[in-house]
């Protein structure tokens, strides 16, 4: 027992003091100016631009969900055939649209060419509504020109195709580096964007998020340096709690904005943000106005 002891100190040792050193010289994330300029208020982000509300990842939704008063307009990054940033989630198009087959099969002209609000239905299937209305899949680039100010969160969605280098160039473009925050499912998608435009806040990648969940459990948050601003992350998954009261406050106190996705009952909303949710990623925008007191009312659009 006493050699087995005696093994096992000069390791033991080795990590405290690792871990002492990492935490005396760990920093928490700076706040980007993404969200200072957003103010200490519970943000409301819409989701694919409120897709309750509205067909998804629409000109026409983040339209309708800038003119709500909405703090953020979440949307999702695919690549046309021809190497067009084009904003749709699904790696197909036939959840959303009248098309068929993959996003990446066809040129932007083709997939112009389909009926983006052509699913879309509020009552199970009984009406579409937005059939035939010219709503359609935007670029990237038609977001960016037709919402400049407008903060947003922007997701990759497919890795090892170039995305990071386009989107980086589309931001520097339109002068919008410090105007969103970059997500993906993809640790490397994340890595590689952080590497080519450095000065665009990110949130945290799923390895990122199983590091802190992890870090916050054994009670080391304290040796983290984040490379990242925001943690956008669900409630649950897996089964398991990922957005415990205690992970919330853990991130905060370690620079991070905690943003949680995809919040749509009210109820829901209210305990959350007392938990220490900083933003509500939802489906339905108008509820979390609703709920936080501010306006529901669409405001004058633009053209
Ligand atoms: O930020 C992640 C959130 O957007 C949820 O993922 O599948 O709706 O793009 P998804
Ligand atoms: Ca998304």
């Amino acid at each position: 027992m006493l050699r087995v002891a005696r093994f096992l100190l000069v390791p033991l040792l080795l990590i405290a003091i690792a871990l002492l050193v990492l935490s005396q010289t760990s920093r928490p994330a700076t706040p980007p100016k993404v969200l200072t300029s957003l103010g200490d208020r519970p943000l409301v982000i819409a989701h694919r631009g409120g897709k309750g509300l509205w067909p998804e990842n629409s000109l026409f939704a983040f339209e309708r969900a800038t003119a709500l008063g909405v703090d953020m307009l979440e949307m999702d990054l695919h690549l046309s055939a021809d190497g067009e940033l084009v904003v749709i989630h699904d790696s197909t198009l036939d959840r959303t649209t009248n098309g068929q087959g993959p996003v990446a099969a066809l040129d932007l002209d083709q997939l112009q060419a389909l009926d983006a609000g052509y699913r879309w239905t509020a009552d199970g299937g009984q009406s579409y509504p937005y059939r035939g209305q010219g709503v359609r899949i935007p670029t990237f680039d038609e977001v960016l020109a037709r919402f400049p100010t407008t903060p947003k969160v922007i997701e990759i969605k497919v890795p090892d195709a170039g995305m990071e280098a386009r989107l980086c160039d589309a931001l520097t473009t339109h002068d919008q580096l410090d105007r969103v925050i970059v997500g993906s499912f993809y640790e490397r998608s994340l890595q590689l964007f952080r590497e080519q435009c450095p000065a665009v806040a990110t949130s945290a990648g799923p390895g990122s998020v199983r590091l802190l969940v992890a870090l916050n459990l054994l009670g080391l948050s304290s040796v983290l340096s984040p490379s990242y601003q925001a943690l956008q992350i669900p409630e649950r998954h897996s089964g398991l709690t990922v957005a415990s009261e205690r992970l919330m406050r853990t991130a905060q106190a370690r620079g991070l904005n905690v943003q949680l996705w995809t919040i749509n009952e009210q109820p829901v909303m209210r305990r959350l943000l007392d938990q220490g949710a900083q933003g509500l990623i939802t489906d339905y925008p108008d509820r979390a106005l609703q709920l936080l007191g501010r306006s529901t009312r669409i405001s004058a659009l633009g053209d």
